[in-house]
């Protein structure tokens, strides 16, 4: 049999991608186990689905601690007791402190809802809109110190449309989400990542075609 990556999730709200890395899995094109869902949020609809699941879920507000290190140890207490090797953010609203970097080094990731290092922060897809890009998209990287900042691992590209609202342009973006961060892991799970610095290389995978994309598209050049 092959071996599985135990994966502890980070969610704080809907949990969309929380339920792409579960059906995966499900379908067999994920080689990982989801040992412990952690919530910040006790209201997060994430934690609903990993009920439906059987996913073991976890509380851990915030507010009752009174320290960021405080709340990240019990965090890493956690995950730890659930025998987690790779953590997954998936739509978790906190930064991340030293200490926590530290317990899991480079084992923690993050997916932005933009084409990093293009609008990291919060808000990513309405800002993306009201600016008038082009395209726009989602990437999966490795966690650090900074804001949406580590080793990008995987972008996909979406085309934004002037007519665009936030909510448009995010349900175009969260769609590419369910397939990155899914297959992301896979390629943890397959031990095809290699982080050279700040660049991510996955061995083994192909080359895209030197295809360029135009938005609009070009009518003479
Ligand atoms: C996603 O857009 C993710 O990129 C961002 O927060 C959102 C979470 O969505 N970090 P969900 O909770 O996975 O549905």
């Amino acid at each position: 049999m092959k071996k599985k990556v135990n994966l502890g999730v980070l969610v704080s709200g809907s949990g969309s991608n929380l339920q792409s890395i579960i059906d995966s899995i499900a379908r067999g094109l994920l080689d990982a186990d989801i040992n412990v869902v952690i919530s910040n949020n006790p209201d997060a609809y994430a934690l609903v689905r990993a009920k439906k699941h059987n996913i073991a879920s976890v509380i851990i507000k915030h507010t009752d601690f009174e320290t960021r290190e405080n709340c990240d140890q019990k965090i890493i207490d956690v995950l730890k007791a659930s025998s987690v090797e790779l953590v997954v953010m998936a739509g978790f609203m906190r930064i991340l402190s030293p200490l926590f970097l530290n317990a899991f080094p480079m084992k923690i990731l993050n997916i932005h809802p933009a084409i990093l290092p293009a609008f990291p922060g919060i808000n990513a897809q309405k800002r993306a809109a009201e600016y008038g890009v082009k395209f726009s998209g989602c990437s999966v990287h490795f966690a650090d110190e900074g804001v949406d900042s580590g080793p990008v691992i995987i972008q996909a590209v979406v085309p934004a449309y002037d007519d665009d609202t936030e909510d448009t342009l995010t349900a175009r973006i969260l769609k590419e989400e369910h397939r990155i961060y899914p297959q992301a892991i896979q390629f943890y799970a397959e031990g095809r990542i290699e982080i050279i610095g700040r660049k991510v290389r996955i061995k083994g995978s192909k080359r895209i075609p030197e295809t360029p994309l135009y938005n609009p598209p070009l009518t003479v050049f």
